[in-house]
């Protein structure tokens, strides 16, 4: 999965990584590429092999809610997948785990699958809390059962744009802890590249999301590269 944020900065550059990823995607079975643009190039990318995702949408249907989107305008316009509660939209918009928690139900009722980011911050790591931060953040999901329809991405904050990633192994353990509470899909994210992905395929995960290694014309050959081991669903 393709996590763009807020990159390229014209419609033609979209367009261009868009078609050389769908080269790739063309010729793969197993792996599903799902690339997440920002809103204003949703409609510009269409595609038989690659799913659309976006990067957050509103709580509501319609209405009075200026500079908003809603998920049914996401779904009308293609978009299988939204990313919700990344660590930028709490960071930077302070989104709380309740106005997430509305975004996620809203998102299932438009048909939308959310990909829910969860994951914990440096310092809640030195101090032991990773667990106690993920199970903070994935309470009301649990709590309204929802745990089946939607997808988790896995994200340290300290490993996001970082170029310093969780270990393989360290983030084997969180997965292992979220498999016990999580049926659906579980996906890792944080400065994910083409040297490291196979590895986080391997400890388990169900999938990628990739940000900053996403926007470069290498990620075409991640695509190959995770067709070729088993058991990828996701990237
Ligand atoms: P990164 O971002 O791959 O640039 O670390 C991942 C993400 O934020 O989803």
């Amino acid at each position: 999965m393709a996590n763009w944020k807020m990159n390229p900065l014209t419609p033609k550059e979209a367009k261009e990584l868009f078609l050389l990823f769908e080269k790739k995607a063309k010729k793969v079975k197993k792996v599903e590429l799902v690339v997440c643009p920002p809103f204003v190039f949703l409609n510009l990318l269409k595609s038989k092999s690659i799913k659309l995702g976006a990067q957050n949408c509103f709580f509501e249907k319609q209405g009075a809610f200026t500079g908003e989107i809603s998920p049914s305008m996401l779904k009308n316009l293609g978009a299988k997948y939204v990313i919700l509660g990344h660590s930028e939209r709490r960071k930077y918009f302070r989104e709380s785990e309740q106005l997430i928690f509305k975004k996620v139900t809203a998102a299932l009722k438009a048909k939308l699958v959310p990909i829910l980011c969860v994951g914990e911050t440096e310092k809640e790591r030195k101090e032991g809390k990773t667990f106690l931060v993920l199970k903070k953040q994935l309470k009301e999901v649990l709590k309204a059962n929802l745990g089946q329809k939607l997808i988790l991405a896995y994200e340290p904050v300290w490993a996001i744009g970082t170029q310093n990633p969780c270990e393989p192994e360290k983030a084997k353990e969180v997965f292992a802890w979220l498999k016990k509470l999580f049926k659906g899909k579980i996906l890792y994210g944080g400065s994910v590249n083409l040297e490291n992905a196979p590895a986080y395929i391997k400890v388990g995960f169900d999938g990628l999301l990739v940000g900053g290694f996403s926007l470069k014309k290498e990620f075409a050959q991640l695509i190959e590269k995770l067709e070729k081991l088993p058991h990828t669903d996701y990237i």
